[in-house]
Order: structure tokens, then C-alpha cells, then sequence
């Protein structure tokens, strides 16, 4: 965030006269009186591959379908230098019967001097080259040796801007085989081909290019650019795999954390519930390879310090698709496979999944202490599943919090059928999901204001306010969305006792490859920016703070008086009180705090996220279009004067004397 500094001048004059002039603009805040502490999981993050956002987004592969097990087995490949080579060339060789997890694979038969190539132009807009060094994995047998291997990178051009050769050891039983190219130029819309020549017999089961320069630098690892976006969120916890494709459009497709751990030969590939789920949107290419599987799930919470939250399935796929169902009698491989993920997570070294985990490089357990039961699920069905569930769950692991699903919408009958369920229960953690209008946002700030204060906690899991309407491909995220959430976000932080935790939704998106609008961060095959939606949402995280105090008007909330919105923590650990504060007017707002019960000590600071046109938006060739700024006030005493700008979202850090 910029620090601009005082500028004094027409600030200080601003707020002389306001201070001559204020009288219903004054807020109490009263230090001393705690109403909740602020949960360190209150704002997280709910990771979906909606979008692109594994495949093609923060999974750094570049080769699509690197292992040719898509339905169509030569998707995203063509041959080359033509496409129709005489037959016997190339064969995919299906083996479904025998490996389920890998069935196909190419085999390359070469006579003397031919010389093929297989070219792959990679996720939506092509490959994107830097001048770094990139990783190319070739997983193959010799059959007969022979066949030569040479790789090239091509920019937009067809320009030759990068090539290597790979010696093949003599492999027979299958193997992976690295080599390192570093391009001479950048490229945008590149492609990869791979030379294969001389006489012989090949088995290609895999062509995997990764950039070296991953998160922290691991072989096939994740997009740096995009995973320190979400560590600079500072997020309390992560939600995992979803979102829709925990539940899979029929059972068959649904999230199996299993086939997602180890070799990535044993990482079965499912098609995306998003491949064909939203008719405008069509994406039939897009399929679930698994290569951030749930270890790499683990191991990015902790590199980000989130808490882990895996959601899983219940036994259901997607209501809103077949709505299958498992019979209750055949429910015990889904509720073991929630056990062991606990295991897998939690388990001592010495246990089969803690063991299984410690052999992947993490001995030490991932510290689990949440698992969601069922995504988006409902009715009398889901009651029953969640109850074997919870059951089981909670008899070998009591100190696992539970969160359950109230379907996809509040207020409605399905919500208030397993809300009730819920509370009766006396479940742990209440999901709900809120995709609705900005003046829903702004008008339900208070809506957890009158909760049950020893009921189960909430858990707003999804939520993001749609410019156009639910479920239109208009939606923007555009700065009146940012602010209405803010307006509602004061109204979790303000109710911290009841909410324990809060995630946007959905996180990421493919600038060209998405299916869903909004979401919080946009990407291109090379860069991505921030929306309006990411800065409200770091701007509540970096500033949680550790006890939330009363911020009142008149002895209310502020919920929308004089078109405001605000809330108040304390921050124990630096001794600051920290207001947040959204000015939705097209009118500057002149504010005073009054302390009741402490001093401002005279350092202060100032950041807002704010522009006269809430229709701003921030796009890849113009990502800083909008972004959060910060300047010092220098307020000292019992009162706090500043200036809220029009449409603006305020966060005041006032250093306290006492
Ligand atoms: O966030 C996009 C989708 O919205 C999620 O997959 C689903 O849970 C909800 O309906």
C-alpha cells in the first residue's frame, strides 16, 4: 500500500472546520468494554479449481493434458510436422483395465530416419516464457532402444527461442528423466514440441514442463506470483477443494483426496464439474489433474500460515446437477475416507496415513482442527449422511471442529430446514453462503446481530456481491461490490463472537479460461491483478486485531446511518484501536471518535481504498487503477477527526496512550 504523507493544507482545513461544525458525526468507542475476541480464523480463504485457479492458474504446469489421459487422448497435442502421420507413428495405448489411475500413454515407433514431434501450446493463451530457466519431465520406457529426443520452446512467432536435447538412459521399466532450457526471449502465446527421431520404440507417459522459479523454488510446484497474493492476505484458514467439485456433477467425478496424493502417475484425473456446468461458459478441456493435491494443500497452509479447513464429500454429488445419492448402507468407504484424512493430517508417524504423510517429507503433523462435512448440500438426505458422519468424526476425533452445509442460499426454506436441523444438533459450525446484490450486503450488515450467542458458530463460507445478478456473466468486480462487502464485513467483525470465520468466493480466475464472475484475484498465463473485492478483504485481515470494542452512533451500531458503515478491535499486541469504516455517499463524511475511555497518542494512520466512481475496476493492462493508500494523521487525546472520502472503505489505526 502507498503512505502518502500529511498533506497539510486542505486536510488540516477540512478538518478544522469539520471540528467547528460536527455534532451527529461523532462516534463512541469505549476501549475498555471487549464484546468478543477476534478468532484468529476470521478471514480466510476458499479455494476452489473454478476458473482455472489449480489447472492452468497457481499449478504451475504448463503442458495441458502432460499425461495424454483426457477423454480425448490427443487434446491440446497435434502431431508433428503433420497431423495425420502414417499410422503406427504415434498409438495411444489405453490400459484402463490394468491402471485405472494412468490408463493411456503414447507409443512412438520410429524407423530410420523418421523424425516426429509432439506439440502442446499449453493452457488457454499458450505458454508464457520468461528468460529462466524452465524444467521439462519426460516419464517413458525404451521399448526398443533407438528414438532420440530433442525439445524446443517456440515464442508467438513460431520462433525457436529456447532448445535442449535429452540423452535417454536406458530405461525399461518406466522413468522420469529431467532437463533444464532456458529461453533467450519472453514470449506470451508460446508452445512446446518435443523432436522425437532415429529408429526405435518409445513409451511416452508424460511431457511436463515446469518455470524454476515455483514457490519457494519446488520442483512442480506452484505459481509464485499468484500463491504470494494469497500470503500477503494473511488468511486465518483454507478452505479446500471447493466449492462444487467436492460433490462432482455425478458421484463418479466427485473429490477423492486419496487419488491425490503421491507419484502423480497414481493421481487419477476426473473431469471438472466446471467442464460443462455453466452454459455459457463451456470449457470441455477442463479436467482435474491433481498436481495440487491434497500434501500440497497441507504444505501451502502452512506456508501461508492458514489453518487448514478440507471439506469432503458426503456421499452425494452436486444437487444442483444428478443429485446422486449413496445409500446409507454403502456410506462406510466415505466416512472411512474421512477419518483417515484426519489421520493423514493429524496422525502420528507411527499411525498408517501419519506414516504415509512422513513419507512424503512431512513427519510432523499438519495441526487440523476443522473439516467440513458436505459443500453445498441439503434436505432430509444430507441430515442423515451428516449425522453417521458427525457420529463416527467426532468419536475418534472429538477435538476436530465440524463445519455442516445449509445448501447454497440463506433464507429460503432449504436453509431454514438444516439451520433448524443444525442448531438442534447443536452442530459445531453453520456454513453459509451468500452470492446476492450490493444493497443485500449493505441492508444485512446486522444480520448476525440478533443470533443465538451460545448456538453453533458461523462460518459465512462463501459470499461475494454480483454487480449484475447472480449467476450473470456481467458481473464485475468493480468498487461498489468491494464496499458492500465491507459494509457487511463490519457486521461479521462486529459479531466476531457468533462468526468465527469468513471467505470470499470464488478466489481465482483466468482472465480468459474462467467460468464464474466475480472472483477475488484475475490472472493471464503471466501476470495477475488485485480487484477492489482482495483489497476489502486485506484490508480486514491485516488489520483483525484481537478484541472487538463497541463503535456507536446515538448508542446503535452503525449499520447505514448517514450512509456509514463502521466497527471497532483492539490490537493488544501493538496497542492500537482500529476502525474500520465505509463511507458509501457520494459525499465526503466528516467524523469524529470519541474515546471514552482512553487517548489517542498521537500516531495515527489512514488507509482507504477509495474513488468517486464505484464502476472502477482493476484489469491486467491496468491493475493499479484502484488500490488502497495510506497517510498519517497526527490526532492526540479524547477524539479522533478525519475526513471519510466519498465511496470509500476506511481502516483508522490510532496508537492509544492507556
Ligand atoms: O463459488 C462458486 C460456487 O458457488 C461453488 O463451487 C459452490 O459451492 C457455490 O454454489
Amino acid at each position: 500500500m502507498n503512505k502518502i504523507p500529511t498533506r497539510i493544507g486542505c486536510m488540516a482545513l477540512l478538518v478544522l472546520l469539520f471540528k467547528l461544525s460536527f455534532g451527529q458525526n461523532i462516534y463512541t468507542v469505549n476501549t475498555k468494554q471487549v464484546k468478543a475476541n477476534v478468532p484468529s480464523t476470521l478471514w480466510g480463504l476458499f479455494f476452489e479449481d473454478i476458473n482455472r485457479a489449480a489447472d492452468g492458474g497457481v499449478y504451475a504446469e504448463m503442458v495441458e493434458n502432460r499425461s495424454f489421459d483426457f477423454p480425448k487422448p490427443m487434446t491440446d497435442w497435434t502431431t508433428w510436422p503433420k497431423p495425420n502421420l502414417r499410422d503406427g507413428i504415434f498409438m495411444v495405448i489405453n490400459q484402463s483395465s490394468v491402471n485405472i489411475a494412468n490408463p493411456k500413454y503414447m507409443s512412438v515407433n520410429l524407423q530410420a530416419k523418421d523424425t516426429v514431434g509432439l506439440m502442446n501450446s499449453g493452457f488457454d493463451e499458450g505458454m508464457a516464457f520468461k528468460k529462466i530457466p524452465y524444467n521439462l519431465t519426460l516419464r517413458y520406457r525404451q521399448v526398443v532402444p533407438g528414438v532420440h529426443v530433442r525439445v524446443f520452446l517456440f515464442n508467438s512467432n513460431n520462433r525457436v527461442i529456447g532448445h535442449s536435447a535429452m540423452t535417454l538412459e536406458n530405461a525399461m521399466d518406466w522413468h522420469n528423466q529431467e532437463i533444464s532450457i532456458t529461453p533467450t526471449d519472453t514470449a506470451k502465446t508460446g508452445k512446446l514440441l518435443v523432436i522425437l527421431e532415429g529408429a526405435g520404440k518409445l513409451d511416452v507417459d508424460r511431457i511436463s514442463l515446469f518455470p524454476s522459479d515455483t514457490w519457494k523454488g519446488r520442483p512442480g510446484g506452484l505459481r509464485v506470483d499468484l500463491v504470494q497474493k494469497l500470503a500477503d492476505l494473511h488468511p486465518g484458514f483454507l478452505r479446500f477443494p471447493g466449492g462444487c467439485i467436492v460433490e462432482g456433477n455425478q458421484i463418479v467425478h466427485r473429490y477423492q483426496w486419496k487419488h491425490t496424493i503421491g507419484p502423480l502417475e497414481d493421481r487419477e484425473m476426473v473431469q471438472s464439474i466446471w467442464a460443462d456446468d455453466v452454459a455459457e461458459r463451456q470449457t470441455p478441456d477442463y479436467m482435474e489433474s491433481f498436481g495440487l493435491g491434497f500434501y500440497e494443500y497441507f504444505q501451502l497452509c502452512e506456508d501461508i500460515g492458514a489453518g487448514p479447513l478440507p471439506i469432503i464429500n458426503v456421499g452425494m454429488s452436486c444437487q444442483f446437477d444428478a443429485a446422486e445419492v449413496v445409500p446409507v448402507n454403502e456410506l462406510e468407504p466415505y466416512i472411512t475416507d474421512a477419518l483417515d484424512l484426519v489421520e493423514f493430517a493429524n496422525g502420528d508417524v507411527n499411525t498408517y496415513w501419519g506414516k504415509k504423510r512422513a513419507e512424503l517429507g512431512h513427519p510432523a503433523p499438519f495441526n487440523m482442527k476443522l473439516l467440513g462435512v458436505g459443500n453445498e448440500n441439503w434436505g432430509p438426505q444430507y441430515a442423515e449422511h451428516l449425522k453417521l458422519f458427525t457420529d463416527r468424526i467426532k468419536a475418534k476425533y472429538p477435538e476436530v471442529k465440524l463445519v455442516n452445509a445449509t445448501g447454497y442460499s440463506r433464507n429460503i426454506p432449504v436453509f431454514n430446514y438444516m439451520d433448524s436441523v443444525l442448531r438442534a444438533r447443536k452442530a459445531d459450525i453453520i456454513d453459509e453462503h451468500f452470492y446476492d446484490t450490493p444493497k443485500w450486503f449493505m441492508d444485512n450488515s446486522n444480520r448476525y446481530d440478533s443470533y443465538d450467542r451460545s448456538g453453533p458458530k458461523i462460518f459465512v463460507g462463501e459470499y461475494a456481491a454480483q454487480s449484475d445478478r447472480i449467476g450473470s456473466m456481467k458481473n464485475k468486480n468493480n468498487l461498489l461490490t468491494a464496499l458492500s462487502e465491507a459494509c457487511f464485513m463490519t457486521g461479521i467483525e462486529r459479531n466476531a463472537d457468533v462468526v468465527s470465520m469468513a471467505s470470499y468466493a470464488p478466489l481465482f480466475a483466468h482472465v480468459t479460461g474462467w467460468q464464474w464472475t466475480p472472483n477475488l484475484i484475475w490472472f493471464d498465463n503471466t501476470s495477475s491483478y488485485n480487484t477492489p473485492n482482495y483489497y476489502v478483504q486485506q484490508l480486514f485481515s491485516v488489520n483483525k486485531g484481537t478484541k472487538v470494542v463497541p463503535l456507536l452512533a446515538s448508542g446503535k451500531a452503525v449499520c447505514g446511518q448517514d450512509s456509514c458503515w463502521a466497527s471497532a478491535v483492539i490490537d493488544q499486541g501493538t496497542h492500537e484501536l482500529v476502525i474500520k469504516l465505509v463511507n458509501m455517499s457520494q459525499k465526503p463524511k466528516a467524523k469524529s471518535i470519541k474515546l471514552t475511555d482512553a487517548s489517542a497518542a498521537g500516531i495515527a494512520t489512514i488507509t482507504t481504498l477509495a474513488n468517486s466512481d464505484t464502476g472502477i475496476a482493476n484489469s491486467i493492462s491496468q491493475p493499479d487503477q484502484i488500490k488502497p493508500e495510506t497517510m498519517t494523521l497526527n490526532e492526540k487525546g479524547k477524539a479522533i477527526y478525519f475526513i471519510a472520502k466519498p465511496y470509500s472503505l476506511n481502516v483508522i489505526r490510532v496508537k492509544l496512550t492507556q
